[in-house]
C-alpha cells in the first residue's frame, strides 16, 4: 500500500484545508435522518439468560437490518470511559511518536490510515491503530504504544469485556442458525479478536469528505463504542443512509459477512459508512471479531434447504475470503457477491 499522510496532522496544520485526494465525488448528503431509537435495541442480560422473545429480536435485528444497539451488555462504564480515554491519549501524542507505531507494508497492525489501493483514490478522513487481542499469542506489542500510561490496561480489560460479549452473540446466533449453543464455535473455532481505533478530526467541509468510505465488516460481527456526543456512523437500510446517534453505554453490533454467508443470506452484512463535522473531532472503537485464517466458512447445513433455501455460497478459507474481499475496490457495493 502506499503512504498516506495523518488527516491529524494535515488538519492540524491548516484548519481551512482539503486537499484534492479526499474529496468525494458525490457530495455526502444524509437523507432520511431518523433516531436511532428506529435501530433495534437488543438487551444483553435477557439474551444470556435465554429469554426466547428477546433471541427472536436478535433474529429480525440481524435479517431486517445486520445492526443493532447493545444495551445490559455489563460492560462498566469505567472500562468503556477507560479505553475512550487511551484512544484519545494515543492520538493526541505527537505524531513522530505515533510513527513509532506505524504500521509496516504488508502489515495490518500498526499506526496509519486505510488501506490504500491505488494513486487517485479518493482518501478517508481518517487515522487509526489496529491491533489484535486475540488470541494473546497474536499480539504484536511492538505496535503497541506500550509507554502511553493505562493504555495496556485499558486496551487488555475492554479486550476482555469484548470477548466476553462475543462469545454469548455468537452462542446465541447458533443457536438461531439451528445449531446448539456452542455449534458456531465447533464450525468456525474459537473467534480471534481484533481492536480498530478510529479518529476523524473535524473537517472544514464535511459535505466534501467521508471519514470512512462505505464498506461492510469482513468479520463474524464487528462491536461498536464511540463518542456519546458527536453522531458519525452511518449506515444502509431501505436504500439510504441512516446516521445512528450514539447511545450511552451503549455498543453498536453489525453482522459481518462471514455471518451472512455461514447464515447462506439470512442475516445482512449491511454496508456502512463514517461521516465528518466542523466542530468535534470524533473517536470510536471497533472491536472485530472473526475466525481463524485456516477455518473454512460457508453456508451452514442447517441453513440450506434445496427447495427454498439453496446454497448461495461456495465454502471458502476466511484467509482466502479476506484476500479476495480486500483485493477488490471495496467502495461499497455486494460484498459476499464474489463467493457466489
Ligand atoms: C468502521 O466501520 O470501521 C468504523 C465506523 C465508525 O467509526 O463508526
Ligand atoms: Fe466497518
Amino acid at each position: 500500500s502506499l503512504p498516506v499522510p495523518s488527516i491529524q496532522e494535515i488538519v492540524k496544520n491548516d484548519f481551512q484545508s482539503v486537499p484534492d485526494r479526499y474529496v468525494q465525488d458525490r457530495p455526502i448528503t444524509s437523507q432520511n435522518l431518523v433516531d436511532s431509537h428506529e435501530i433495534p435495541f437488543i438487551d444483553f442480560s435477557s439474551l444470556a439468560k435465554g429469554d426466547e422473545h428477546e433471541t427472536r429480536k436478535l433474529h429480525l435485528a440481524c435479517k431486517d437490518w445486520g445492526f443493532f444497539q447493545l444495551i445490559n451488555h455489563g460492560v462498566k462504564e469505567e472500562v468503556l470511559e477507560k479505553m475512550k480515554a487511551a484512544v484519545s491519549a494515543f492520538f493526541e501524542l505527537p505524531v513522530e511518536e505515533k510513527n513509532k507505531y506505524a504500521k509496516a507494508e504488508n502489515e495490518i497492525q500498526g499506526y496509519g490510515q486505510n488501506f490504500v489501493v491505488s494513486e487517485n483514490q479518493k482518501l478517508d478522513w481518517s487515522d487509526m491503530i489496529y491491533l489484535i487481542t486475540v488470541p494473546a499469542e497474536s499480539r504484536k506489542y511492538k505496535f503497541w504504544p506500550l509507554t502511553l500510561p493505562g493504555f495496556k490496561e485499558a486496551m487488555e480489560e475492554y479486550s476482555r469485556e469484548m470477548q466476553r460479549v462475543a462469545e454469548e452473540i455468537q452462542a446465541n446466533l447458533s443457536v438461531l442458525m439451528g445449531l446448539e449453543r456452542d455449534g458456531l464455535k465447533r464450525v468456525e473455532g474459537d473467534l480471534k479478536q481484533g481492536i480498530r481505533m478510529n479518529y476523524y478530526p473535524v473537517c472544514a467541509r464535511p459535505d466534501l469528505v467521508l471519514g470512512i468510505s462505505p464498506h461492510s465488516d469482513g468479520t463474524s460481527f464487528t462491536l461498536l463504542l464511540q463518542d456519546d456526543d458527536v453522531t458519525g456512523l452511518h449506515i444502509k437500510h431501505n436504500h439510504a443512509w441512516l446516521p445512528v446517534k450514539p447511545l450511552p453505554n451503549s455498543l453498536v453490533v453489525n453482522v459481518g459477512d462471514a455471518t451472512e454467508i455461514q447464515s447462506n443470506g439470512m442475516y445482512k452484512s449491511i454496508e456502512h459508512r463514517g461521516v465528518t463535522n466542523e466542530k468535534k473531532p470524533r473517536i470510536s472503537v471497533a472491536t472485530f471479531m472473526f475466525p481463524d485464517d485456516e477455518q473454512e466458512i460457508g453456508p451452514l447445513e442447517t441453513m440450506i434447504n434445496d427447495q427454498n433455501h439453496p446454497r448461495l455460497y461456495r465454502n471458502i478459507k476466511y484467509v482466502d475470503y479476506v484476500r479476495e474481499k480486500f483485493s477488490r475496490k471495496m467502495q461499497g457495493k455486494a460484498h459476499t457477491q464474489f463467493v457466489k
